[in-house]
């Protein structure tokens, strides 16, 4: 069995047992605001506190906006600059060019590598065993054509697999609800699936994760509650209740 590379989140290592699979590539979906940021954020921190060096790629929003989000939502969690200065977690902005979009021409091509190229040159100037790819979805909407966007995708994981890293990318869901869940095609080559739902009416919200898939391991199938709180995430296992 692969050696488990632990989350540090509170919960979900349960609902892993023991964590994701190393040098797996994970895919972290969810509605907009269910939490996908922060969570892979939060999986990159513990990680450095651990001792393990991670890199987090922002394709969405400026380092500085994020981790101001990240503290705003993580009050208890005072070293989050300690962490950022020591070295061993680093936030890079990753911002494609509009060349991007020009599919069916070598322009969008070149952008791509240029993108893949950053991201592979701070993965091995740092050292890094864990990446974040925040998000993938920006791509999609960038390259609106599902074909190249597959390639590119496919294009990715190769490059990160090759360096050997441990990757959690976050997606967007079309719809937050568990019943609207769609598979496209381009989520089959992920080894690993974690899904954050957002239930119920907008009165009674609940949120909930559940683990979809991971090769290499048993893992939860329960629909589990989770809650943002000040020192992090909480995922409510129900292996913690009934422990295997
Ligand atoms: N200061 C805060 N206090 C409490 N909860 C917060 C705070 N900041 C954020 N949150 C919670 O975290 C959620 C946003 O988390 P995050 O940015 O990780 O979501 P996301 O899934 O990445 O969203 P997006 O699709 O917009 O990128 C909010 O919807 C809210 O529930
Ligand atoms: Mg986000």
């Amino acid at each position: 069995m692969a050696e488990k590379v632990q989350t540090g989140v509170s919960g979900l290592d349960k609902m892993l047992y023991g964590g994701i699979p190393d040098k797996s590539m994970v895919l972290l979906s969810g509605g907009p605001g269910a939490g996908k940021t922060l969570l892979s954020f939060e999986f990159l921190y513990r990680n450095a506190k651990m001792g393990h060096t991670g890199a987090f790629f922002a394709l969405e929003e400026e380092p500085g906006q994020l981790v101001s989000n990240v503290k705003a939502a993580f009050t208890e969690l005072t070293d989050i600059d300690d962490v950022l200065n020591s070295g061993k977690l680093v936030i890079n902005a990753e911002t494609p060019s509009e060349d991007l979009i020009n599919d069916y021409d070598e322009k969008s091509n070149f952008e791509f590598g240029k993108v893949m190229a950053d991201i592979e040159s701070v993965i091995t100037s740092t050292k890094a065993e864990r990446v974040v790819i925040d998000s993938v979805s920006v791509l999609d909407i960038m390259i609106r054509n599902p074909t190249l966007y597959r390639k590119y995708m496919l294009a990715m994981l190769t490059n990160l697999r090759r360096l050997g890293v441990t990757a959690l990318m976050t997606i967007e869901l079309e719809s937050p609800e568990r019943d609207k869940l769609v598979f496209k095609p381009e989520y089959f080559i992920f080894d690993g699936i974690i899904a954050l739902y957002q239930t119920g009416e907008e009165s009674r919200r609940m949120l909930a994760s559940e683990v979809l898939k991971m090769r290499g391991t048993r893992h939860s199938f329960v629909t589990t509650p989770y809650d943002i709180t000040s020192s992090g995430f909480r995922l409510f296992a129900a292996e913690d209740i009934a422990p295997y």
